[in-house]
Order: C-alpha cells, then sequence, then structure tokens
C-alpha cells in the first residue's frame, strides 16, 4: 500500500492565533512550516522555544518541533494548505488596516500549484477574503480562481475566523465550533476538509462575506454589552451605588445577564473590529460607534476618580494591580489597565508602584515616571492606595484581612466583601 501522503500546511504569522495553531495541527500529523516575518521568532520556533505566553504552549512547541513536525522560516515555500493570520489593525482614524493580509498573500502566490487551499483567519472586514483572492489572481493569471458562480476553480479560498480565549487557545482552537465562509461552496468543504483534520467543535459552512461578519458580529456584540455594565458603572458612581450589587441583584432576573464592567475595553480585538462595521457602514451604526465610545471613555472616568482617592490620601504610596488587558494574560497591547496606571505614573510619579506577576518588566511608556515595578505582598505592606485594574487570580486569592485596612478602588469587583468602597473615594484614609 502506498503511503499516506502528509499534508503540508504553512501558517503565515507566528503570533498569538499562528503559533498555537501551527502547533496543533502539527500535533494532528501534517508537516507544518510556520512562516514570520520576524527572524527572531523564527529562530525561538525552531529552537523548541515560545516567544507568547500560553497555557501549555511551551511543552506542544517543544515536542512538535523535536519530532520534525513544525518548523520556521522567513521564506515561504510550496504546500497543501495555507493559513494566514497576521494582524489586522485599525489606523488612527478608525479605518481597518488589512496590509499584512495582502502582503501575507503576495507572499504565498509564487509557490501557489493547482490543487491548494488559502485560507484567511485574521479578523477581516467584509470582503477582505475576496481582495485576498484578488491579489492571488493578479499574480497568477495561469491558475483558475474561485468566483461565486464559477465552481471549478483549482485553488480554494476561504475564511474562517478565530475565537480562541487567551489562556484557553489550545483547548479551545480544537472543541469550539467554525464558522467556515468559502467564496464558493466548494471551497467551503476544501476548507472543512482540513478543519475536520484536528477540530472538534462543530464545522458550519457559509459564504466568505457571512463568516466575516460573523466574527465582527460577535465582537460588537461583546463590545455592546460591556458598554452597557460600564454605563451603568458610572450611572452608580454619580449616585454613590454599589454597581456590582445593582448587576447581582439584576442578574436574578431569568432573563437578565449583564456583563461586568471594568477599566475599559482592551486588547486588539474587542477594542478594535466593531470600527470595521462602523467604518463600512457609518450611517448605520450609531449603537456600535456609541459602544465604542462610552468604553473608551470609562478608561478617563476611572483615571478620575483613582485620582480623587489618591488626593485624599496625600503622600500615601499606590499601588495599581495589573497592566494585561485581561485576567492570568501577558498580553498588554490596548490595555485600560495600562493606560490608567501610565497616566497616573506621569501624575504621582515614584508614588505609583505596579503590580504585574505577568511581566518581567514595565512597559516603555514608565521609563522617566519614577513608578516602580513591585510584588504583591510588597504593595500590601506598603501601599495604603490599592487601585484593582486587572483581575488576575492572584489578585482575587487576597483574603479581606491583608487589605482591610487599605483605601481600595476596585475597577473590576473582584472584592465583593471589601467595606465602603462607594464612600471611600474622595475621603481620607483611616487607620
Ligand atoms: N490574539 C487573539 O486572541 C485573537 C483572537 C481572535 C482573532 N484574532 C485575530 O487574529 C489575527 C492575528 O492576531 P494575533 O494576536 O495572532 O497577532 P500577533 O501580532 O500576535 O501575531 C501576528 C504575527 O504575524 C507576523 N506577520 C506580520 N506580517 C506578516 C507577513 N506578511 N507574513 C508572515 N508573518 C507576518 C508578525 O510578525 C506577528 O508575529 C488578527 O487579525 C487578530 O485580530 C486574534
Amino acid at each position: 500500500m502506498a503511503p499516506k501522503h502528509q499534508t503540508k500546511v504553512a501558517v503565515l504569522g507566528l503570533g498569538y492565533i499562528g503559533l498555537p495553531t501551527a502547533a496543533v495541527v502539527a500535533r494532528s500529523g501534517a508537516a507544518v512550516l510556520g512562516i514570520d516575518i520576524h527572524q527572531t521568532v523564527v529562530d525561538t520556533v525552531n529552537s523548541g522555544g515560545v516567544h507568547i505566553e500560553e497555557v501549555d504552549l511551551d511543552a506542544l512547541v517543544q515536542g512538535v518541533v523535536q519530532r520534525g513536525l513544525l518548523r520556521a522560516s522567513t521564506q515561504i515555500e510550496r504546500s497543501d494548505v495555507f493559513l494566514i493570520a497576521v494582524p489586522t489593525p485599525c489606523d488612527d482614524d478608525h479605518a481597518p488596516d488589512i496590509s499584512h493580509v495582502l502582503a501575507a498573500a503576495r507572499s504565498i502566490a509564487p509557490v501557489l500549484k493547482i490543487g491548494d487551499v488559502v485560507i484567511l483567519e485574521s479578523t477581516s472586514p467584509v470582503g477582505t477574503t475576496e481582495q485576498v483572492r484578488d491579489a492571488l489572481e493578479v499574480l497568477r493569471p495561469d491558475l483558475k480562481f474561485p468566483h461565486a458562480g464559477n465552481g471549478a476553480a483549482e485553488i480554494a479560498v476561504a475564511y474562517c475566523p478565530e475565537r480562541v480565549l487567551p489562556g484557553r487557545i489550545l483547548v479551545e482552537l480544537i472543541d469550539n465550533d467554525r464558522c467556515i465562509g468559502g467564496i464558493t461552496p466548494r471551497c467551503a468543504r476544501k476548507a472543512l476538509a482540513f478543519y475536520r483534520t484536528f477540530v472538534r467543535g462543530a464545522c458550519v459552512t457559509t459564504t466568505a462575506r457571512v463568516a466575516e461578519m460573523v466574527k465582527l458580529s460577535e465582537n460588537a456584540f461583546r463590545d455592546v454589552n460591556i458598554a452597557f455594565a460600564n454605563e451603568l458603572s458610572i450611572v452608580a458612581d454619580t449616585m454613590g451605588l454599589d454597581v456590582w450589587e445593582v448587576i447581582k441583584l439584576a442578574n436574578r432576573h431569568p432573563r437578565v445577564n449583564i456583563l461586568t464592567p471594568g477599566p475599559g475595553v482592551g486588547g486588539h480585538c474587542i477594542a478594535v473590529d466593531p470600527w470595521f462595521i462602523v467604518s463600512a457602514a457609518p450611517e448605520q451604526t450609531p449603537l456600535i460607534r456609541t459602544a465604542r465610545e462610552v468604553n473608551d471613555k470609562k478608561i478617563h472616568h476611572v483615571i478620575a476618580r483613582a485620582t480623587a482617592l489618591i488626593e485624599a490620601n496625600p503622600g500615601v504610596p499606590v499601588a495599581c494591580l495589573g497592566l494585561a488587558f485581561k485576567a492570568n494574560i501577558d498580553d498588554f497591547r490596548e490595555s485600560p489597565a495600562r493606560l490608567v496606571a501610565a497616566t497616573l505614573a506621569r501624575k504621582y510619579g515614584s508614588r505609583i508602584r505596579i503590580v504585574e506577576p505577568y511581566a518581567a518588566q514595565l512597559p516603555r511608556e514608565f521609563e522617566g515616571t519614577g513608578a516602580s515595578p513591585i510584588d504583591l505582598d510588597a504593595a500590601l505592606e506598603d501601599c495604603g492606595v490599592l487601585i484593582v485594574l486587572v483581575d488576575h487570580d492572584v489578585f482575587k486569592s487576597v483574603p479581606l484581612a491583608e487589605r482591610s485596612r487599605h483605601a481600595v478602588y476596585d475597577t473590576r469587583g473582584i472584592w465583593p466583601d471589601q467595606p465602603g468602597q462607594v464612600e471611600q473615594v474622595g475621603l481620607r484614609l483611616v487607620g
């Protein structure tokens, strides 16, 4: 019997999405080539290491690299499946920037052959997968590309967004349901066959444009609902009410599920992707735009409240707890916590101490401010004012006995037993 053909998969972009995906696909038995434009990333992966923090990723990458199933390069090679997982940021005017996606697509063109499958995974504005097809078609006029109503293409082009939660990426890459959109139904079926090799969740096929909009809708839905919670928290503050109690009791209604307020919305997904919809349909999106603005404004509300607490306790050292954009991860991109802490550091200098167990050093914007890193135990000992900005598990586990004498502003609601939070702002620290 002839040996089974080993599928060759190229993953372009070895970041938070691409590297775990490359490792999981390699574990399923494919020969995976990870491509990145940064030589240091390539060198790290080839040495069996990882440059990002994700639960269990280090051991998985080390294993698949050692078994020869995953290697990395800056140079693309012939493959059967190409997965694009490169960044899709917004520019300063909130317009989507798909230049990295198109650059990645163009880099594939020289090695494409009949039967190949190209899948875009980057969160993208509606129509981007077609633009990937167009970019490839211009460079490879010798190949037949898919167009709606033309089923007989030689290359399949599809879109499949990622829904993983940082910290659970290796589990969710496999267990989450997938929405797979083809430029034609045949493209979707070819991409589906690839995902079935490593995904346990349901794989549902649709068109590329619907799949693109599905991902944007998911993140806009989260943003709008978080904006509601954040707006409530600002209203509750002005009324002197405890928003956590209000939400807890409101959620006892069987059809109400208010999300948790925080210092704003961060990360490169929920804080960015709703703009892709607003940018495509500005007249039709007052709600989505307002939600973005409410969540951005919450950061300034938190800075004002934190400032009031610091001013009410002159000379008292202040610990900002957390810089990450969400709990238990080392990702500081677009993080409201980081923005709040940096603003306070610029204003109050050496009075500000930063506790961030997931950072080896403070980000660059803290340089020259006088603010310094500190561990949690020392912060509880030395700092009379605590500003909770991230709900890391290690912060949640601090018992009341260790923080009862502190003035606390808990933007995440992790310490519901903390006495007098609502009243404390504007008052002097007692004891
Ligand atoms: N991180 C998440 O939790 C998450 C979740 C869902 C969707 N997404 C989406 O996935 C995409 C990738 O996000 P990420 O967090 O992995 O980004 P990232 O910044 O962590 O990684 C992207 C990598 O792509 C590389 N790169 C850039 N241009 C390239 C090119 N032309 N060829 C090869 N490599 C290139 C970069 O050097 C970088 O290492 C984005 O569209 C993002 O919105 C991310």
